[in-house]
């Protein structure tokens, strides 16, 4: 039987080498998490996406895979991870990983094999050339570091193909017996009982010369086979894709009713308007960009975010709106990456809690399943003198003891941030105010209304640009009218009747005409 759970899911993005080290060498594990569970449990959500969990040499952070049915032996054992999986289907909470499809680490055995012998069976899973100049049209995504999408390999005596680091060497799609691999390796996951799979960077599958190598229809008709292997085998799953592309070629990605790709993905160019909207006290990019989304198929869903591991992406803005966010976000250099941010949450919104708020109850109340960024649920700050994404991706912060509670070692994977004695779960877990408990209760908020979870979005007329305003519903009647006050002055706006406001703490009725201080938003039911 089929539920698309996944329609109506709150999502939490796990790292599980920051999260909790039950070890003691400085590094999070699943036995860790373990313990963490009911914490993320509280919060209200329903599924864990767990980052990267296989060996690794580590150059992105687990992006580089070197052997896709292990467990990094950092994070334990397979029988930890089995533990893992079970502790949180006891507690009600689903499993997905991460597939990476695209490429694997240059340490794999499959490409060791390749670089060294030209006859090996494995040097077609990879893409090779002898003057590296094919495919010019691809853009390079890691700008600050790669020169090419092509590397010379002396051993192998010719170039190979990568979109990501120079570590990370593509799979070459055009062979079957890739395809094969990847199938086998999503069974073995999927037989443990996953509930699924985020497909890290699927645009990039195929290399067709002429073109700028995303989004080919090879790509979606080999997503379509993999698609099809979930629905006759494993019903129930979900499938997400992380696909940074516009709204319009975004629309593939969930395929058609008789041949679909992916349940669920990522809404990338919705992410910056946010951040935008609410920094120019002007809600016209987030209108513009949802009246430019696409209605999506039957069964299929978007996922909102805020914030994840990665820098806060400028890909899906103009050149100017990136500079504008540069100025406006990244004020210090150190703060740029690529063509993003890499800052997190509170930090990025000056750690003021009416913004936090507000941002968070704004996306929270946008069509899509919303997905949380491990730490931001206390308000976490970030360490821009970090390299690389590492800056997001320090140790949680538990508590005020050593290592903020995180681990026993006398050094941690990475530094804990200095304002973990104030900004931590059980610092928080009193205070009906802080960011922990708004979380919770915006989540709780949000998941006890139909129309927020699955209804429709429909604008309402508000009379000012700073002030956003719609009505979520799912047949007309039983409705959630939604209002942001995006700017630093005072808005008003007429209730025809009156009604009961879900963010109020406790819960209260207003009607007539109402002023929203700067910041403010109101859910109001009907
Ligand atoms: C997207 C992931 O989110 C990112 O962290 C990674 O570096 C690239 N894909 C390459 O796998």
């Amino acid at each position: 039987m089929t539920t698309n759970w996944y329609k109506e899911a709150v999502f939490y993005e796990l790292y599980i080498r920051a999260y909790k080290d039950s070890s003691g060498d400085g590094r999070g594990d699943f036995r860790g998490a373990i313990e963490k569970l009911d914490h993320i449990k509280s919060l209200g959500v329903d599924c864990v996406w767990v980052m990267p969990h296989y060996p690794s040499p580590l150059l992105d952070d687990g992006y580089d895979i070197s052997d896709y049915l292990g467990i990094h032996p950092d994070f334990g054992a397979l029988d930890d991870f089995k533990a893992f999986l079970n502790a949180a289907h006891e507690r009600g909470l689903r499993v997905i990983t991460d597939l990476v499809l695209n490429h694997t680490s240059d340490r794999h055995p499959w490409f060791q094999a390749a670089r060294r012998d030209k006859n090996s069976p494995h040097r077609d899973y990879y893409v090779w050339s002898d003057t590296g100049t094919e495919y010019a049209d691809a853009r390079i995504i890691f700008l600050d570091t790669e020169p090419s999408n092509w590397t010379y390999d002396e051993t192998a005596g010719q170039y190979f193909w990568h979109r990501f680091y120079r570590s990370q060497p593509d799979l070459n799609y055009d062979n079957p017996q890739v395809h094969e691999e990847m199938f086998r390796i999503m069974r073995f996951w999927l037989d443990m009982g996953i509930d699924g799979f985020r497909a890290d960077a699927v645009p990039y599958l195929y290399q067709r010369e002429g073109t700028n190598c995303e989004n080919l229809p090879e790509t979606h008709q080999f997503l379509q086979k993999v698609r099809r292997i979930m629905d006759e085998e494993y019903p129930d799953r979900v499938l997400i894709a992380e696909a940074n592309q516009w709204p319009e070629d975004l629309l593939p990605y969930f395929g058609t009713p008789e041949a679909p790709d992916f349940h669920v993905c990522f809404h990338f160019p919705i992410m910056p308007r946010l951040f935008m909207a609410l920094k120019k006290g002007d809600k016209t990019p987030i209108v513009d960009i949802l009246n430019r989304t696409p209605a999506i198929p039957p069964g299929t869903q978007w996922m909102t975010f805020l914030r994840n591991h990665d820098e806060l992406t400028l890909e899906m803005v103009t050149p100017e709106e990136r500079e504008w966010m540069w100025r406006q976000y990244a004020p210090d250099p150190r703060m740029r990456l690529n063509l993003g941010i890499r800052r997190r949450l509170a930090p990025l919104l000056d750690n003021d809690k009416r913004k936090w708020f507000l941002l968070n109850a704004l996306f929270l109340s946008l069509p899509g399943a919303p997905i949380l960024y491990y730490g931001d649920e206390i308000g976490m700050s970030d360490n821009i003198w970090l390299p690389d994404r590492h800056g997001c991706r320090t140790p949680m912060q538990w508590d005020a003891g050593q290592h903020a509670g995180f681990s026993d070692a006398l050094d941690t994977y990475l530094p804990v941030n200095r304002d973990y004695e104030q900004v931590n779960v059980a610092a928080q877990e009193a205070d009906p105010d802080s960011y922990l408990n708004l979380t919770r209760f915006l989540i709780r908020a949000r998941q006890s209304q139909p129309a927020l979870r699955a209804g429709l979005l429909e604008w309402v007329k508000s009379g000012s640009r700073e002030l956003l305003a719609f009505r979520r519903h799912t047949n007309g009647k039983d409705g959630v009218l939604c209002l942001f006050n995006l700017s630093d002055r005072p808005q008003t706006f007429t209730l025809k009747r009156e009604r009961v406001d879900l963010l109020a703490r406790p819960q209260m009725a207003m009607g007539g005409t109402i002023t929203l201080p700067p910041y403010a938003c109101h859910w109001f039911r009907n």
